[in-house]
């Protein structure tokens, strides 16, 4: 048995499966609960009582009624719009032009890119979130940024240089070959450093000339442990105009498809408004989705089909800044409302799960974080579940830690985080 530095008490959440496919159940709820902590992993998790007298000489740190989970993960944000989060009252492409790229433009001074992705990875701490899936700008800067930000407080996190070499002001244009060689050099100096993972990242269709998403394909065959991110099917309008773009494209998704950029390991943001045939396909290959409810709210893009976690791995981002919160309470929140909208109920136990161990599953690190288990990384928020007075009046009669918890998903905030622990260590 390892030695444990720190034990947790709490009430502990984990998940013994998936509730999508395996049922609610799956979730498990220990009300007198400990988590012991030792090497940054969770070496140790049960009841108060008998954690405790398995690990007499660690330090105890009793959180009472309080929630002890797996911190959040964000399966796709944009650390570099940060600053321009909730600007006002545009779509997709509008938006992109009118806020998101003369933001990314600012990112060639690595001064300024550090002092943002400072502020990013404060942010994310602070309401909770662990690990994050991040893409960049154009500039390689932009991702040291990021990555060394992460570095410094330890965070497992996934980053990448955003290329585009059409459909974007000059100075947000690299070409094939610049793309192909930046992602690959910033793949070799990042991809497996401490918990630093690279991600090949278009942006999307129309920003990449057929020439780069086959440099891109190439590069991702050519390293394939890392992840490979973009967007799909998000506005209507957008996929009009990737129609027009590749005419021969038998859809959004074979754009990708035809040009390597489809598989195992690839996250695709969004993915609204798919076809039977991208969904059959995304489901063939094992493809990851991630479902950005504020941000799908926030741009007009639309409602994602909850049913498509049944069978395909589904994580929860917040899209920062297209979303509209750093909160992944809150995109639970916006994910609760969007299913009611399609006619899909989620049980909280749903919504913690896309926020935890479902972010991990579409990133391919379930081994790592995103449950608390045995063994795992000890990357965990504890949240206050009477954070404020109308959360704390809503829940005085609860019945059980989901009538308890539902409050904090709906109406809760950055307030309802009491600490942040990254890799064992208390960070918030
Ligand atoms: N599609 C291409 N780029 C972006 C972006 O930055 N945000 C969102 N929401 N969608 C995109
Ligand atoms: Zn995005």
């Amino acid at each position: 048995m390892s030695t444990a530095e720190t034990v947790l008490l709490g009430q502990v959440l984990s998940f013994a499966g998936d509730p999508f496919t395996d049922g609610i159940d799956t979730a498990r709820i220990e009300g007198r609960g400990a988590v012991a902590l030792g090497g940054g992993k969770i070496i140790a998790h049960g009841s108060a009582q008998i954690i405790r007298a398995a690990y007499p000489q660690a330090q105890v740190v009793d959180y009472g009624t309080d929630l002890i989970s797996a911190g959040f993960i964000d399966a796709h944000v944009h650390y570099p719009q940060t600053a321009i989060i909730a600007s006002w009252g545009k779509r997709l492409i509008d938006w992109l032009n009118t806020y998101t790229f003369p933001e990314e433009a600012r990112f060639g001074d690595a001064a300024y890119a550090g002092k943002i992705a400072q502020t990013y990875v404060g942010l994310a701490l602070a309401h909770g979130t662990t690990s994050f899936c991040s893409y960049g700008t154009i500039h390689p800067v932009s991702v040291d940024a990021i990555f060394d930000a992460a570095l410094a407080r330890g965070m497992r996190a996934w980053a990448g240089k955003t290329c585009m070499d059409r459909n974007a002001p000059d100075d947000l244009r690299d070409s094939a070959q610049s793309a192909y060689d930046d992602s690959a050099a910033l793949l070799g100096k990042w991809h497996g450093a401490g918990r630093l993972s690279y991600v090949i990242t278009p942006r999307f269709s129309p920003t990449s000339s057929p020439d780069q998403l086959a440099a891109l394909g190439a590069l991702w065959q050519q390293n394939p442990t890392c992840l490979m991110q973009t967007h799909l099917s998000e506005q209507s309008d957008e996929i009009a105009w990737v129609k027009s773009l590749f005419p021969k494209a038998r859809d959004y998704l074979d754009t990708y498809e035809s040009h390597g950029l489809l598989g195992k390991g690839g996250i695709y943001g969004h993915a609204i408004h798919l076809e039977p045939r991208e969904i059959a396909r995304l489901r063939e290959v094992d493809a990851s989705l991630v479902h950005c409810p504020t941000s799908n709210t926030f741009i007009g893009s639309g409602l994602f089909d909850m049913g498509l976690a049944q069978t395909i791995r589904t994580g929860l981002a917040t899209d920062t800044g297209g979303g509209s919160s750093f909160s992944m309470l809150r995109t639970m929140a916006a994910a609760y409302e969007v299913a009611q909208l399609r006619g899909q109920s989620l049980h909280p136990a749903h919504l913690w799960y896309l926020a935890t161990a479902g972010s991990a599953r579409a990133l391919h690190a379930s081994d790592q974080i995103g449950n608390i288990a045995v063994g795992m990384e000890a990357d965990l928020t504890i949240l206050n579940l009477a954070s404020t007075p109308a959360i704390a009046q809503a829940t005085s009669r609860a019945e059980n830690l989901w009538q308890q918890l539902f409050p904090t998903i709906m109406l809760g905030d950055d307030r309802a985080i009491r600490a942040t622990y990254v890799a064992g260590v208390k960070t918030t």
